[in-house]
């Protein structure tokens, strides 16, 4: 419990430094501005879907129309038990979506990383199947009709555009990503499949990432789009990839979106964002913990204005550009691949307030 005391010291700051959680009606909305353009989804963690605070549900229903659950309906935590799954936090994000207007897409059904434990002790082919099938039926056919869209493979690919070697292709064969579309459509017919990935802009990769969709389609099995994940470094957003994979994946016949977007400004030593990926913190792994140099502000902000000017380029063919977390404050950036730094990565800062990458977005529509 929070006592009396601080509570008068924590609300007397927010008053001092006029950093009220929430948002001001003045400030634009995201949605409302990229309306005739692209949907505008942000990832969403437990507290948001609990609604835990009022002010941040509605700062999230005035700025977004498109969400994606951050964690809870990866096969960890909707699966846990060989024949248990647990719909209780997905079925309150379908909830808050129907309520706030919000469309909802799964993340994700067949992923490498964040499997059940149980998973590890199982070593034959007959088992990975059925796990495969049973999951992906059940979970698909249990948000059939209620999510838009469903991230149906997430990075099956290595960098070199490659399938990666997880327990899936092992125990499955190369074909395991058709299957996962054939099924996901026969659980949820109405629902857009995507395939998506990191660093899926890079030539090699995106080589890859063409073959596979072109794998999917010439088995008859739909496939109706290609999420780039986005997580870019501040002054070092591949545009010119970005933008050659938007018309070649485009001209596949696929929806492109941005799905995961941040772009983050803590010193890193490699590219993209495979979750098992760590770096050792050392005296200059965070610079930041006072506060974003104005030099650095200044750069996230021409980094989202260009990346904006881009997609809106193109806006016939993207169609929808998530973030990965409402505020800085949510970004899971602030804890990988290091833990308990401070990241500036998103348009809001830790108060919901817009930041300068904010008015250069919105600006880019007039
Ligand atoms: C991240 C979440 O943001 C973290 O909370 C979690 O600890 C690890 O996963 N690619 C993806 C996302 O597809 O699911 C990952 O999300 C980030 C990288």
């Amino acid at each position: 419990m929070i006592s009396k005391r601080k509570f008068m010291a924590v609300s007397t700051a927010i008053f001092i430094t006029g950093a009220a959680p929430g948002f001001s009606q003045s400030t634009p909305s995201l949605k409302d501005a990229f309306k005739k353009d692209f949907g505008i989804g942000t990832a969403l963690n437990n507290a948001q879907i609990e609604e835990r605070d009022p002010q941040m549900t509605a700062f999230i229903a005035r700025q977004f129309n498109m969400a994606t659950p951050e964690n809870i309906m990866k096969s960890a935590l909707i699966h846990p038990k060989w024949d248990t799954y647990d719909f209780s936090m997905g079925d309150k994000l379908i909830e808050f979506g129907k309520k706030h207007n919000i469309k909802i897409n799964g993340h994700t059904l067949i992923w490498h990383s964040q499997l059940p434990p149980f998973i590890r002790g199982i070593h034959s082919q007959d088992s990975i199947r059925s796990f495969f099938t049973d999951h992906i039926k059940t979970v698909a056919g249990h948000y059939k009709g209620k999510v838009f869209s469903w991230d149906v493979v997430n990075e099956a690919l290595n960098e070199d555009g490659t399938l990666r070697k997880s327990v899936f292709l092992q125990y499955l064969g190369d074909n395991y990503i058709t299957d996962a579309f054939r099924l996901a459509q026969e659980a949820s017919p109405g629902t857009e499949l995507y395939y998506n990935d990191y660093n899926n802009e890079q030539p090699a990769k995106r080589a890859g990432c063409i073959a596979l969709i072109k794998k999917v389609k010439e088995a008859g099995v739909r496939i109706d789009g290609v999420g780039i994940q986005g997580h870019w470094h501040v002054g070092k957003l591949p545009l010119k990839d970005i933008e050659e994979s938007i018309i070649q994946y485009a001209a596949l016949g696929m929806k492109v979106m941005i799905t995961e977007l941040d772009i983050d400004v803590l010193p890193r030593n490699f590219q993209g964002a495979d979750v098992s990926q760590r770096m050792t913190a050392n005296e200059q792994s965070n610079p930041y913990a006072a506060g974003l140099p104005d030099t650095v502000q200044q750069q996230l902000a021409a980094d989202y204005e260009a990346l904006f000017n881009l997609l809106l380029k193109h806006k016939d063919k993207v169609t929808r550009v998530t973030f990965w977390g409402v505020n800085d404050g949510n970004s899971w950036l602030n804890n990988w691949p290091i833990r308990g730094r401070t990241n500036y990565p998103l348009l809001f800062d830790r108060a919901n307030q817009p930041k300068p990458a904010f008015e250069k977005v919105i600006a880019a529509t007039k």
